[in-house]
Order: C-alpha cells, then structure tokens, then sequence
C-alpha cells in the first residue's frame, strides 16, 4: 500500500473518500492492518483498558504509549501513526511539547489529545514546532471523572455550539485531524461539513470523513461493557484479517456505522 500522509488524509477529506482508523498497539496488528488498507493507526490510552486491565486511561503513562508506538511503528508500513497524548501528559503547552517528542521519536507521524478551547495554544505550540496534532472532542474519556461517566455528549444547543466553536478554534491552531467520540449525529455532521480538515467519528455517525473503533472491541475480544457503537466484526469471520477487512469495507462503503450504533 501507499504511504498514507496528512496531504493525502486531506485529499481524502475533499473527495469525500472515507477515512479508516483503528486502534493498535503492537507490530504484529500494525503490519496486518496495513496489509487490509488501514490508514490511520492509533496507539490510543485505551491501552491501558484493554492491554493492562485498568477500568479507566487515567493511569496510562506517556512510557507506556511510547513502548506501543515503537512496537507499531516497526510493523507498520504505510499508515499514519497517531498516538495519544495520555492524562496529565498536556498541562502545560511546554510539557505537551516534550512529551509529544518522545511519541514522535518512538515513531508518531502525530499526537492526540482531549480536550477543545484550553487548548488552542498548545495545538498552535506544537504545529508550529512540527508536531501534528489530532483533536478529540466529544465524550472524552480522560475527563470521565468531571463527566460522571461515559456518556453521550453535545445533546444540549448549548453543548453541540461549545463543541461547534471547539473544533473551529482547534482547526485555527493548526489541528489536522479531530476524532469526534459519542455525540448526535446530527452533530458529527454539522461539524464535519463546517471544517476542512477531516474528521474521525466513534459513535458520532455516518457522515463524519472517516470512523475509527478499538481493536479490541471490533475483534470482540475486549471482556468489558459493550458501547452502543461497538460492532465486532469477527462475527462470520473465519480470521482477524477476514474481520479488519470486513471493516475496511464496512466504513469504506459506508455500511458502518448503522443506525443502532448512533445517537
Ligand atoms: O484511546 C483510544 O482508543 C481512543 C479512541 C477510542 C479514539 O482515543
Ligand atoms: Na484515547
């Protein structure tokens, strides 16, 4: 496969070609998913779930992201490798910087981190230093503590224009990508056609420039509670190559996400 770049992801973006993201967390996965046209991996903090059995991120350590990184990085030729910035590893624009270095150096094409207003400057810090960044707004998971729980967000007017106004101040720092996670529909519409650069959706339905789900989840092998936008893919497959390509497929065709998956 060819090398999948931010130009490229943009270019997808203005064609409407569907973008397809998973989660990843070493080489062996990495080159598989390369080999079925996956064309964004990311190394996300849900490591921390469902690689060490933590009930949240919050633990993750930006070590730990790191150690995932090189893993995928080795056996990934031709995607876009994102990795996440983990909690408490963004305080300080300073501090997203030097850790965003030791994502890059283990192999990171780009960082992610949650979050929207607050961090306009460091989304502008980091681009203008040659850091990619991926935005994530919506549920997002390192603040489950303030949210009070996984739960659908930008239900309210009042939240769907502070999301809204979020992504257009991230997209203005400099922000390449932005992964929208559990909001209306409508939502991940609205948004999706007001930006230029792409968006991501899980659990933010059809009409966002690409989908991404975790591995584990798709593979349905992660042991722990079922997210309404989960679907396993290994359902009537005989191999994990049959799956991620039933995936590749499913966002490429626009099969997936379904309605039942969607708020
Ligand atoms: O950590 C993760 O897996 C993520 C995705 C669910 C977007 O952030
Ligand atoms: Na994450």
């Amino acid at each position: 496969n060819k090398a999948v770049t931010i130009p490229s992801l943009n270019a997808m973006r203005a064609s409407r070609t569907p973008i397809v993201m998973l989660t990843c967390y070493d080489a062996s996965f990495a080159a598989l998913m390369d080999r079925c046209g996956v064309h964004v991996l990311l190394i996300g903090d849900s490591l921390g779930m469902v690689c060490n059995g933590h009930n949240s991120t919050l633990p993750v350590t930006v070590a730990e992201v790191a150690y995932h990184t090189a893993a995928v990085a080795r056996g990934s030729k031709s995607a876009t490798i994102v990795a996440d910035l983990p909690f408490g590893a963004y305080a300080t624009k300073e501090a997203a910087f030097d850790n965003a270095v030791k994502l890059i150096q283990a192999g990171a094409h780009m960082v992610k981190l949650e979050g929207g207003a607050w961090l306009a400057d460091t989304v502008k810090f980091l681009t203008e230093r040659a850091v990619p960044v991926c935005a994530h707004l919506g549920l997002t998971p390192q603040s489950v503590h303030q949210l009070g729980g996984y739960k659908v967000q930008g239900k309210t007017i009042e939240s769907a224009d502070q999301l809204k106004s979020d992504a257009l101040l991230l997209q203005q720092a400099g922000a390449s990508l932005l992964v929208l996670e559990a909001i209306p529909t409508g939502l991940g519409k609205e948004v999706t056609e007001m930006l230029a650069m792409p968006t991501i959706g899980i659990g933010a339905g059809p009409d966002c420039s690409g989908q991404v789900l975790v591995m584990h989840d798709m593979l349905g092998v992660f042991p722990g509670r079922k997210a309404r936008f989960v679907k396993n893919f290994m359902d009537g497959q005989g191999s994990v190559e049959g799956a991620v390509t039933a995936y590749v497929n499913a966002v490429t065709d626009r099969s997936f996400p379904g309605p039942e998956h969607c708020f």
